[in-house]
Order: structure tokens, then C-alpha cells, then sequence
């Protein structure tokens, strides 16, 4: 008995002290498997239901009812209207009343709330930074609709150290965070914006790929790009629809994890 306790506090400690990472963690399964919404009579939702991969929330999060449309606060960069419609994966049904946060970096990698931390360094490695300074730019909340969209006026974000180009994104649900996910691009788009001088000059990084990002990697960041529509004028990108269907599970909580 004494041995098996033992054996057991081991894997236990190895298992969420050593890797933190699979402590903490509270992912579902990723199931990427289309439910049919016909047993629900809802077919219209078909290939709509999916669920979402789920990611971590890193360090940046603020929990500020910012509820506004417009998150750019003037920031230079190449516009972007993000649409996301989140759908009640178990009911191929819109998810109504789900408070949406949205943030991401600027197009030099600074985040608001968080600008003494260079973007061309690693990380802090405090787990959960506190938050430093006033700024809010890039930082939205909305409720979903009727037909569970909400919508974002922002910018393409930049690239930091070590991360490939990302949007975070977190849905509440009655106070209960049900869902973490961070959302990306096309790398051949990412190419042509990297060129541009508001995100690329005076760097001292150079962009991490999507295919070097660790977490995009395990966190099935491919099934994460959003779809892009864009608008070019003289050869250069004007600016860009970025549009995505997530696939949640209202009734799971999530508990949010620290790890960069
Ligand atoms: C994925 O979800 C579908 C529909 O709910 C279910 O039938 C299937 O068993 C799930 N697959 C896994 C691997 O969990
Ligand atoms: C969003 O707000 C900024 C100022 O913060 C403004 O310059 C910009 O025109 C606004 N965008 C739209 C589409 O209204
Ligand atoms: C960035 O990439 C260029 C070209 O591949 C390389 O020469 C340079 O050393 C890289 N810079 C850094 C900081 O890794």
C-alpha cells in the first residue's frame, strides 16, 4: 500500500509539479468531428458544428468589461474586421449572450497593460505578470447575437519573440470561462504583411513561422486560421475581413493557465 502511495504522489508530482503544463491544463479532447445537426433538425448549422481547438490564455489577459467594437485606439497597422460566430457544438444551435474578450498585440508586439515588456525578448517568466500600465489598445468584450457573431474593428497584429502571429480570444458564459482560443493566419499573408514597414522595421527578431510555434503545433493551430478576405490597392494590402465559425461547449469550464 505504502509503495503504491508512493508510487502514486510521484506520478502525481511529475505529472503537475515537473510539467506544469499537463497539470493545469483543461483541455477537452480536440474533436474535430462534424456532429450531425440533422438529429437536431437544424441542417442549415451543418459543418458549423465543430469544435474549436482550444488553446491557453497566456500571460496578457486583462478581465476588463471593455465592451466596445472599435479596439484599434488609433494603432497604425493594416485594418482588420474580425467576424466570429460561435455555435453550441453539442446543439448545432447559435450561442446567444456569450461575452466574447478579444486582444492581441500591436503591429511591433507590445500588448496594452503590458508595454514595458520588449517584444523583441523572450518573455517574463513570471507566470502571471501584473498588469503595468493604463493602455487598452487591442483589448475588446461583446455578446454574441441572435445568431452568435460578434464583431471587432482591429489590425492585423505583429509578431513578438518565439509566437507566431495570433489573436486571443475567451468566451464567459455566467461568470464561467468555457472557452480559450487563440486564432491565426495564413502564412503567406503574414509574409506580405511582414514586409510592410509599420511591422517589420527597426525589429531585432525575426517573425516566428506558424510551423515553429510549439503551440501552434500541439494546439492544432492549423484548424485555427481564420478565413481572410482581402483588399489590395497598388499592389499592397489595404485591408482584411477575417471571418471564423468556433464550435464551443458552453457547459465546460475551463481553468485558465499562465504558461507563455
Ligand atoms: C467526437 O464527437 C463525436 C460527436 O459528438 C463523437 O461521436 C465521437 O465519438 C467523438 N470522437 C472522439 C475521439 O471523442
Ligand atoms: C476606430 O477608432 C479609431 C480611433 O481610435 C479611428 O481612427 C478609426 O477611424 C475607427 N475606425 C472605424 C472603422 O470607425
Ligand atoms: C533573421 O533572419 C535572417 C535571414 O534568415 C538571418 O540572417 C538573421 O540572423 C535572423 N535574425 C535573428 C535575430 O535571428
Amino acid at each position: 500500500m505504502v509503495v503504491l502511495a508512493l508510487l502514486f504522489n510521484f506520478v502525481f508530482w511529475y505529472v503537475t509539479l515537473a510539467h506544469p503544463q499537463f497539470g493545469k491544463r483543461q483541455l477537452l479532447q480536440y474533436n474535430s468531428t462534424v456532429i450531425d445537426c440533422s438529429q437536431f433538425n437544424r441542417q442549415e448549422y451543418q459543418h458549423t458544428c465543430v469544435m474549436a481547438p482550444e488553446a491557453i490564455e497566456g500571460p496578457y489577459f486583462i478581465d476588463e468589461d471593455l465592451y466596445r467594437k472599435n479596439i484599434t485606439e488609433g494603432k497604425r497597422g493594416i485594418p482588420m474586421d474580425l467576424h466570429l460566430v460561435f455555435t453550441n457544438a453539442k446543439i448545432c444551435f447559435p450561442l446567444h449572450e456569450a461575452k466574447v474578450y478579444v486582444w492581441s498585440c500591436d503591429s511591433r508586439g507590445y500588448y496594452s497593460g503590458y508595454t514595458r515588456f520588449n517584444p523583441d525578448s523572450p518573455p517574463p517568466s513570471e507566470d502571471k505578470p501584473p498588469v503595468g500600465d493604463s493602455e487598452r489598445f487591442l483589448r475588446g468584450v461583446q455578446r454574441t447575437n441572435l445568431f452568435g457573431k460578434v464583431s471587432f474593428e482591429s489590425i492585423i497584429p505583429g509578431f513578438y519573440y518565439g509566437r507566431a502571429v495570433h489573436v486571443h480570444v475567451e468566451v464567459h458564459i455566467h461568470g464561467k470561462v468555457v472557452h480559450i482560443a487563440q486564432l491565426y493566419f495564413d502564412e503567406k499573408l503574414l509574409e506580405n504583411v511582414e514586409n510592410t514597414p509599420e511591422y517589420s522595421e527597426g525589429r531585432k527578431v525575426n517573425r516566428t513561422k506558424n510551423e515553429e510555434d510549439l503551440y501552434y503545433t500541439r494546439d492544432n493551430g492549423k484548424d485555427s486560421i481564420v478565413n481572410t478576405k482581402v483588399t489590395c490597392k497598388d499592389g499592397k494590402i489595404e485591408r482584411i475581413e477575417a471571418s471564423m465559425t468556433l464550435g464551443i461547449d458552453p457547459d465546460h469550464e475551463r481553468i485558465p493557465i499562465y504558461e507563455f
